[in-house]
């Protein structure tokens, strides 16, 4: 997102956001908030569901969500009639020989929800309908510096993926060095 566009947040609320981060890479912290969370739901979303993530999306600096198209299947976490995660599974029949195949794409999970368990149930129905459509692999694409992300791929079975293609067409990603990004990928 242009930076004209991206909402800076006030500083107290930056403060408040990094010391919840921070009390999230604990481990206690997340046993905990895995038994504390209120139950939530995951199912395909409706259109109403995707307004919402949109809104939510478009107020940080997220990947936009990839269009809707048939190839596309899009899953949100849901507390009460609250959409508190999302992701989607997309089917590239015909796209560049390096992202063909099955994608899991726009994983994002609220931050007072993450660390309860949500990223994982949501990857898990990504896993269960990529496999019910006979995929041989899923394979997606996230940050070398984003360490729960891939703390979470990895304990499901993923690990960085490299093939020629894949790496030349990394190598021409227009994301800022810092946000580099890696593919990953398990088979199923
Ligand atoms: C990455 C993200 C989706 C994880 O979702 P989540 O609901 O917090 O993940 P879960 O609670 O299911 O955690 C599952 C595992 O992920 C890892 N993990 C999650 N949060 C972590 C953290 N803050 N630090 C280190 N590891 C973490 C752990 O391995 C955890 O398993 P464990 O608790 O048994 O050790 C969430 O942090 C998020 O929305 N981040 C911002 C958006 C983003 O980075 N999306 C990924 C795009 S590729």
């Amino acid at each position: 997102m242009p930076n004209s566009t991206k909402r800076r947040l006030p500083f107290y609320r930056r403060a408040i956001y990094r010391v919840i981060l921070s009390a999230q890479r604990a481990r206690i912290y997340r046993r905990l908030a895995e038994r504390l969370r209120p139950r939530c739901v995951i199912s395909e979303a409706t259109e109403d569901d995707l307004r919402a993530v949109g809104l939510w999306l478009s107020a940080h600096d997220a990947s936009p969500l990839a269009p809707v198209h048939p190839g596309v299947r899009n899953y949100a976490a849901k507390s009460a009639t609250r959409v508190v995660g999302f992701a989607q599974l997309v089917h590239n029949e015909r796209a560049h020989a390096a992202f063909a195949g099955y994608w899991l794409f726009a994983l994002q999970v609220r931050l007072l929800w993450r660390g309860s368990g949500v990223g994982t149930a949501l990857c898990q129905e990504v896993i269960r309908q990529a496999t019910a459509e006979g995929a041989p692999s899923l394979s997606l694409l996230v940050s070398a510096a984003n360490a729960p992300a891939i703390a979470l791929y990895r304990k499901l079975g993923f690990e960085v993926a490299s093939t020629p293609a894949l790496d030349a067409a990394l190598e021409t990603d227009t994301t800022p060095p810092d946000r580099r990004r890696i593919a990953m990928s398990r088979p199923l």
